[in-house]
Order: structure tokens, then C-alpha cells, then sequence
């Protein structure tokens, strides 16, 4: 008999860890054939943090400060990441750049999600760049990991209306709202495509 083994998946975020949750609720559904094998954060006492501990996920922190400089940094994560042997990285609101290192052991195996229709408004601050641009229309891409800040192959992008009262935070949790079911269906594509 063939055992089915789901596609190994290690998780990057910094934050509040909503795209987390979304990707630890589909693979539980079985919507994502996933296994979530480690979430891991580049700062301690972040909410994605204690959102993979409650889902029984392991968790682990690199935290750049603890380390002489970036490369140090890298290596460290890239080691990290490549014990876990995962198929795929998602950089799930990770708020750091992700070195040549890390990057090259990874070729093509890292996915990030931007609050923003890349190439428009690239980097840590795409909602009010986008807001103080004054663009109608703004949204959220999936894409491919490469040596560039946000450049790498679009996957997948979905458009969001600007409203005229708009502030940051109504308009990134509107782009999230169309983000979380972004990412899982993008990610849930990879996986097929490559079972
Ligand atoms: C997302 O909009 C992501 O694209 C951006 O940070 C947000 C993360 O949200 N880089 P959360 O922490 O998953 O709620």
C-alpha cells in the first residue's frame, strides 16, 4: 500500500499570526493536505507564536538581536529551517529579509504574502504607501521568494477597493480578509501540482 504523506510546511511570522491561523485551520479541515511542522518568529511573545503552541505545533524563535550581525543571523535560521526538511516556506507576515543563504537552500520552495498588488508598493509599509499614494484600487499578491525585496514570480493577486474613509488599519484588514483565503488556495495549488 502507497501511505500518503502530506506536504511538510514551515511557517515564518512576526506577527498577530492571522494568515497562520488560516493556514492551521484548512490543514486541520483537510482543505490545505498539509502538515504544519514549525512556526518559527524572529521575536519572542508574538501572538503567531503562541497561536502554533495552541494548535500543538512546534515553535522556535531567531532572533536577529541575539546574533554579531545578519549573516550570522541567516545561517542560524537557514540551519533551523533545513533540519525541518520541509517542502514547502511560507513567510506569513515575517517582517524580516530572508538572506541570500536562506534563500538559496530553498530554491523556489519559499511563498510570501504582501498586502499590496506587487510590483506597487513593495516593502514593510505597503498599506499607507498605497493609502498615501491615493490608489483606488489595492490588494494583496502571493509570490515566489527570490533575492529582491517582494520581486520574486507572482502567483497569485487579488484587488481591493480603497474607500474614501479608509485608515491603515481598516483598509490592511480589509486586504486580509481577501489575503488569508489567498494564501491557503495558492499554497493548496503548489501542493497539488507537486504531489
Ligand atoms: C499580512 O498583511 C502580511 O501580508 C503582512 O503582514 C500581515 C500579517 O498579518 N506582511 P497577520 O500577522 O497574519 O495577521
Amino acid at each position: 500500500m502507497v501511505r500518503h504523506v502530506s506536504a511538510r510546511i514551515v511557517v515564518l511570522a512576526s506577527g498577530s499570526g492571522s494568515l497562520l491561523q488560516s493556514l492551521i485551520d484548512a490543514a486541520d479541515a483537510g482543505t490545505l493536505d498539509a502538515q504544519i511542522v514549525a512556526v518559527g518568529s524572529d521575536t519572542a511573545g508574538v501572538v503567531a507564536i503562541d497561536r502554533a503552541a495552541a494548535a500543538g505545533i512546534a515553535t522556535f524563535v531567531e532572533d536577529p538581536t541575539a546574533y554579531p550581525d545578519r549573516d550570522e543571523w541567516n545561517r542560524a535560521i537557514t540551519a533551523r529551517v533545513l533540519e525541518l526538511d520541509p517542502d514547502w516556506i511560507v513567510s506569513a507576515g515575517f517582517m524580516r529579509i530572508l538572506g541570500p543563504t536562506f534563500v538559496d537552500s530553498f530554491p523556489r520552495q519559499i511563498i510570501n504574502t504582501h498586502p499590496a498588488l506587487l510590483p506597487a508598493f513593495p516593502g514593510a509599509h505597503a498599506v499607507r504607501d498605497a493609502l498615501r499614494y491615493g490608489v483606488t484600487v489595492t490588494g494583496c499578491t502571493v509570490h515566489l521568494v527570490d533575492h529582491g525585496v517582494d520581486t520574486g514570480p507572482i502567483l497569485a493577486q487579488v484587488a481591493v477597493d480603497v474607500l474614501p474613509d479608509d485608515t491603515e488599519e481598516s483598509l490592511h484588514e480589509r486586504i486580509k480578509e481577501r489575503e488569508r483565503p489567498l494564501l491557503v488556495a495558492t499554497l493548496a495549488q503548489l501542493i497539488g501540482e507537486h504531489a
